[in-house]
């Protein structure tokens, strides 16, 4: 690797072929933010079964679309980006493409490091990452766990290729992904649900509906903005809007008494961490 004259390094300044193993939603979004921040397309190779217009468009700019394995090269990484049910037939079949210097990146909701250590047969360097949706505009959020081979500058590979699309945590207990996964990888569904359930109570205060569904949804996407945008952190950003005997300290007694969101909040993400368990096994 030759570090960019601007500090961190860019995926162009990392040598060998990065390896996309599925390209739906996430992977897509994944390659879209890579070819953005200026990785040659002739640096990639996908397989993908059913490859859109896109990847084809893709694919007279030089990058390598379902090729045969034995005809990619230098291996840098290896991202693995399907269903978590297909894991077992599909992570099998990666191992010819493994190099000394490989590192392979699953982001496959419950499948284990210690899953694709075995999947593999052989001693590789693995990442296991937990993305979110926000990914696809760049605002995702992922968190990361190595296994003991993976090496610096390998780390920083990935590093690169997930903080293409949003900002990047690294735990050193796989054991955390479960509560990870209930919180981050979830999380986006409890906002889109906040966002409904304050439509629903504005339209039971009398409100319009449509009116009602456009105030929710703005209020929500801009107070997520001002807490990504903000310094200070949520419960400040609260207690500023918040004049005592007021509007909004009304609803937030509501919300904070002993029965409100936070404990509801907390039975969710438990439930959540529980399903995870269960579904990894
Ligand atoms: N979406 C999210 O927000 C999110 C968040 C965290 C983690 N993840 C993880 O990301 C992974 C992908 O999720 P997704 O939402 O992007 O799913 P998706 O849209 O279904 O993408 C999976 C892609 O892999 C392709 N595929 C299936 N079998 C394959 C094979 N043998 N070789 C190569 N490609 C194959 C699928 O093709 P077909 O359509 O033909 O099956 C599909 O295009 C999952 O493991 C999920 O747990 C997703």
């Amino acid at each position: 690797m030759t570090t960019s004259a601007h500090g961190a390094p860019t995926l162009a300044d990392f040598a060998g072929t990065i390896v996309l193993v599925g390209a739906g939603k996430m992977g897509g979004a994944m390659l879209d933010a890579w070819l953005a921040l200026g990785l040659p397309p002739a640096s990639v190779a996908v397989i993908e079964p059913q490859a859109g217009p896109g990847l084809t468009a893709l694919s007279s700019r030089g990058l390598m679309l379902n090729p045969l394995l034995k005809d990619v090269r230098e291996v840098s990484a290896i991202v693995i980006a399907v269903k978590p049910q297909v894991a077992p037939t599909v992570v099998p079949t990666l191992a010819p493409l493994l190099t000394p210097n490989t590192v392979m990146l699953s982001i496959m909701a419950g499948r284990t490091l210690g899953f694709l250590e075995g999947a593999l047969a052989q001693q590789t360097a693995l990442v296991r990452a937990m993305p979110n949706t926000p990914a696809a505009i760049g605002r995702g959020i992922t968190v990361a766990v190595a296994n003991a081979r993976v090496s610096s500058e390998q780390r920083e590979l990935v590093q690169t290729l997930l903080s293409a699309v949003g900002a990047v945590e690294w735990i050193s207990d796989e054991a955390l992904m479960d509560a990870v996964t209930a919180l981050s990888g979830s999380g986006p569904a409890y906002v889109f649900l906040l966002a409904e359930a304050m439509a629903k109570a504005g339209a039971a205060a009398g409100l319009p509906p449509a009116l009602a569904a456009t105030l929710a949804r703005a209020t929500v996407a801009g107070a997520g903005e001002l807490l990504h945008r903000s310094p200070l952190d949520a419960a400040t950003l609260r207690q500023n809007v918040t004049s005592p005997g007021g509007t909004t300290a009304a609803a937030l007694d509501v919300l904070m008494a002993n029965d409100g969101l936070a404990p509801l909040m907390t039975r969710a993400i438990a439930a959540a961490t529980k399903r995870s368990r269960e579904l990894a096994g």
